[in-house]
């Protein structure tokens, strides 16, 4: 394997200690953070909102999310076990509320006890799955009705042009279309060193 290669796939699934420090590179990298917090602000938290985050790496969203979402719960799902520890530490607090639940598992697998959310959101996750149709049929079927559904994207390998931010949108609107969302509409963050989109959508 390749060092770019190798990279890559510590960011699509982090493991031991050059797992644990691309977690430390994604809590801190500000551009990271900034589509993480816009994410968040596209989708318009309530206090007593069911929010699911899929790929939430070290929680740094999550943690965020649980300032607005006082009286609700939040549950992230990710298939990396060093991603679910360092969250676990990021958020022991509002664990330990109640408040936060974060589940070992893969998009495609989740418990049959995860459904019902009013928003439903991931950032630079969704390059990662083989059968992106399947993922987003499983998140549909999660959401409560009238749920809110953001997938945010910004290109960050070697190369990656605006183009490729733009090309990735229209094909998440291609899938939500196809899960039978409605209001599917992509918005844009001129972000460094590349935009960032995201693609929101709602359930009937
Ligand atoms: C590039 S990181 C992004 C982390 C965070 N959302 C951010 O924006 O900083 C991708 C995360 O998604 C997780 N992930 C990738 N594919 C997944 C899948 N099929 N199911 C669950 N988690 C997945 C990885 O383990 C990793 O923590």
């Amino acid at each position: 394997m390749g060092i770019i290669s190798w990279i890559v796939s510590q960011f699509r699934r982090p493991e031991g200690w050059p797992g644990h420090v691309v977690g430390w590179v994604m809590a801190n990298r500000p551009s990271n953070r900034a589509r993480n917090l816009w994410t968040l602000d596209l989708l318009e938290l309530q206090s007593t909102d069911r929010v699911l985050e899929i790929g939430f790496g070290p929680g740094f969203a999550l943690e965020h999310a649980a300032r607005v979402v006082s009286a609700g719960l939040l549950v992230g799902v990710d298939h990396s076990a060093a991603m679910v520890r360092q969250a676990t530490r990021r958020n022991r607090a509002t664990i330990a509320a109640g408040r936060m639940r974060l589940i070992h598992a893969d998009v495609e697998h989740l418990p049959a006890d995860v459904g019902g959310f009013d928003k439903i959101y991931s950032a630079n996750v969704v390059q990662f799955w083989p059968e992106p149709a399947r993922a987003f049929a499983r998140l549909v079927d999660a959401l409560a009705p009238g749920g809110r559904l953001a997938t945010t994207y910004q290109p960050r390998h070697p190369g990656a042009r605006a183009e490729d931010a733009d090309a990735m949108a229209e094909r998440i609107a291609g899938w939500m279309e196809g899960a039978g969302l409605h209001e599917v509409r992509i918005a844009r963050l001129n972000l460094r060193p590349i935009p960032a989109v995201c693609v929101l959508a709602r359930r009937s």
